[in-house]
């Protein structure tokens, strides 16, 4: 069942090129269209909507961080995101003209479901987008938006994560077309991207065995730190949480622009950070600040691991470990980035001995609250 590979989490790695693929089947037309029919909310909802709410748990919650990048830079509509189990104690300010996103794996998270029965309580259209069919989730949600990963059996979500993001961006694209969005050529290339993409995160886990390499070198490291900005801060989360509940070492994700804010007190010789780059096409402010950041974490001793993309040349100075993907629009780059994230975590919690399918006081689906 585990198809040959060791672990569960080995073999859904593995799978992603697939999953990737899959979600996006039937989705984008050859003219670059959008066909979401799932999407029974009517299209004058969808033009109406003024605010867009995202909710969910751990890594769903890192999918909707990305998502609000890609939905206020494509669409111009508000978004916000919220760990549902903070949502709806908070008195959220909500009404008919608030499209709330629901983002769950397994469609049974109590935290998530009770912040969309809040939201529909205020007359808030709910979203779900959902890797489980006929879970809780999208049956109590206006519509659904299914994710098709296949099952996800390893507790640490992988290709799920990789999927909720195909399927916001797919979101977010559709909202543009359905409201019209006055779009620069940049649209008509990051759709193509987009459904190429399974593609890409193949090229990627091609490369991997350096990163398994790295990993398990750093089995004895007490700390590991990420940096991001843009897309890549909520990868650097991700990228942090994959190595805590597998490996149950400390690490913790930055936006690498709050580090002299306080972070950067914690770096020591050796540590080892990982810092996100974004693309230095079309965003070269960024990605200057960033190639900044290794510099000031390398100044004070810290060992950098830099994922950064192909031809990226200005990084290499200051990379004690470089680890390329493909060139894609920026805010694409989480499908690409998360990748050697994941494997990075997968290999060194195997260096340690640990149980990457089932690790330490970790459920696959959390139904309490
Ligand atoms: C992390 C992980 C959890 C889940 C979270 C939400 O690897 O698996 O953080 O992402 O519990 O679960 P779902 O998506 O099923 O609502």
């Amino acid at each position: 069942e585990k198809g040959g590979y060791d672990y569960f989490m080995l073999k859904e790695i593995a799978e992603q090129p697939k999953a990737v693929a899959d979600t996006l089947l039937g989705r984008i037309g050859a003219d670059g269209r959008l066909t979401l029919d799932e999407i029974r909310i009517p299209d004058r909802a969808l033009r109406e909507a003024d605010k867009i709410v995202i909710v969910g748990c751990g890594t769903a919650f890192h999918a909707g961080l990305i998502a609000k990048y890609a939905i206020e830079h494509w669409t111009r509509i508000p978004c916000e995101v919220e760990l549902a189990s903070e949502f709806r104690y908070r008195d959220p300010i909500l009404d008919r003209r608030t499209l709330v996103v629901a983002i769950s794996q397994s469609g049974e998270t109590m935290d998530t479901l009770m912040a969309l029965r809040h939201a529909r309580e205020q007359g808030s259209r709910v979203l779900a987008i959902c890797n489980t069919n006929g879970s809780t989730i999208p049956r109590e949600s206006d519509a659904v938006l299914y994710t098709h990963a296949g099952p996800e059996v390893a507790v640490a979500s992988t290709k799920a994560f990789l999927t909720q993001l195909v399927a916001c961006y797919l979101v977010a694209l559709y909202l543009g077309q359905v409201r019209q969005t006055k779009w620069g050529d940049e649209i008509g290339a990051v759709v193509r991207q987009l459904a190429d993409s399974g593609r890409l995160v193949e090229q990627v886990l091609h490369t991997m065995e350096p990163v398994r390499e790295l990993a398990r070198s750093l089995a004895d490291a007490r700390s590991v730190l990420f940096l991001g900005r843009h897309v890549g801060y909520p990868v650097a989360l991700e990228g942090a949480l994959k190595l805590k509940e597998l490996a149950y070492m400390h690490a913790e994700g930055f936006a690498a622009g709050e580090l002299k804010h306080g972070p950067i007190a914690l770096i020591e010789d050796g540590l080892p950070v990982v810092v996100v780059v974004p693309s230095p096409q079309g965003r070269s402010v960024l990605h200057d600040k960033i190639v900044s950041n290794i510099q000031e974490v390398r100044a004070r001793g810290a060992r950098t691991i830099v994922v950064a993309e192909e031809g990226d040349t200005a990084v290499e100075p200051y990379a004690d470990h470089l680890i390329r993907v493909p060139a894609v629009p920026t805010l694409l780059q989480p499908l690409v980035a998360t990748v050697p994230l994941q494997v990075f975590a997968c290999e060194l919690a195997t260096a340690k001995g640990h149980e990457v399918d089932q690790p330490r006081n970790l459920a696959k689906s959390v139904t309490v609250e």
